[in-house]
């Protein structure tokens, strides 16, 4: 997508740097980061330089390519395997990012040319993302009407997943096919990605939005203000159960009881046919400091941490939560959309 005009995606890599855009200075600053080594592209992703679940991947796909690229001759295996350990320690619900590390690591270790192998299979993944985003854009597509009011969930833009994204890139189409549409962005606490990257992403599209408090919601559904509601997933369970961004459970809930239309929108590449129903998907849990303290752009214009609750109180801050399959209408993959069923799962995996 552009930024001031120029094409970028989220994450990309070159030589033997990986470079992304700093998600933890948007929307005040526009800054690219250059991790260097595959350490420093971990470090990325756990400080969440680097977020959402494609972009996570794709990050833990350059990552296994550096550490290929940096392996001393005389300790190769074991330097590989050390790091694939580490770079899925990094972060533990989003799919993509095992499956990536993986796919890199098995492509490589059985090419004769294992450096070169790595990095051509990681930037695979990237471009395929890119071409998935599209395809669930398209499919997407076909469920926004002209003149529809859409509610989205934490950033699934192309920050999140390379290029397009996956809740957004339905947007992007059907406001690029010339229909009228409005988007409801959740602010999504503790970290604000709606209200941070959400409305930056979509403010440079020219599509309009506006802002709401994630406790707004139920009331406006309740209006008749939402038409649909398509979030994304990090990881999406053999039975349909989907575990995407802390509060979309009850956001599901809501939109069941009042009728309105609630989506998912993911790759093939976010299902786990591992985990039977979303009560085996491991949950990240993050630093209280995220919930008690908030960070935003000071009258000064300096980037500032404010404290936000009663000094010294505790608080709890998982990062995600599971979806029943019964509050999902459908899921939007770059094959078609599918309800969650595990007959249905299995169909378009295999
Ligand atoms: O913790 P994050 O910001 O990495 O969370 C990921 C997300 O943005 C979502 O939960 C999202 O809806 C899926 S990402 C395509």
């Amino acid at each position: 997508m552009k930024v001031k005009g120029k094409d970028y995606r989220a994450i990309w890599m070159e030589g033997s740097s990986v470079f992304l855009i700093e998600q933890n200075l948007l929307p005040f600053d526009f800054k690219i980061y250059e991790a260097k080594n595959y350490l420093e592209t971990c470090q990325a992703i756990k400080t969440m330089k680097v977020r959402g679940a494609g972009a996570v991947g794709e990050a833990a796909g350059f990552a296994m390519a550096q550490a290929f690229l940096e392996a001393p001759e005389d300790s190769f295996g074991e330097y590989i395997e050390k790091a694939k350990k580490e770079i899925e320690a990094t972060r533990p619900t989003a799919q993509n990012l095992f499956y990536a590390a993986k796919r890199v690591f098995k492509t490589a270790k059985k090419s004769i040319e294992p450096r070169k192998a790595a990095v051509a299979e990681a930037q695979k993944i990237a471009d395929e993302d890119v071409e998935i985003s599209r395809r669930i854009g398209e499919y997407g597509n076909e469920l926004i009407k002209d003149g529809f009011n859409i509610e989205t969930h934490c950033n699934a833009g192309w920050l999140a997943f390379v290029d397009y994204g996956t809740a957004l890139s339905p947007i992007y189409l059907a406001h690029k096919s010339g229909k009228k549409v409005f988007v409801y962005v959740d602010e999504t606490r503790p970290r604000n990605q709606g209200a941070r990257l959400t409305a930056w992403e979509l403010k440079n599209e020219g599509i309009p939005y506006v802002i709401l408090p994630d406790n707004a919601g139920a009331y406006l559904m309740f209006q008749g203000k939402i038409d649909i509601m398509i979030v994304g997933a990090d990881r999406i369970a053999r039975n349909g159960d989907v575990a995407n961004k802390i509060g979309t459970f009850e956001k599901a809930i809501v939109a069941k009881e009042l009728g309105v239309p609630f989506y998912v929108a993911a790759p093939t590449s976010t299902f786990d046919l591992n985990c039977n129903s979303g009560r085996d998907i491991p949950i990240e849990e993050r630093s209280e400091d995220e919930v008690l303290y908030q960070t935003g752009l000071s009258e000064q214009g300096n980037l500032a941490k404010i404290l936000v609750c009663l000094p010294h109180s505790k608080a709890i801050n998982p990062l995600f939560d599971i979806t029943p399959a019964k509050y999902i209408n459908g899921i939007i993959t770059e094959k078609g959309i599918i309800q969650p069923r595990e007959d249905l799962i299995i169909g378009l995996l295999s």
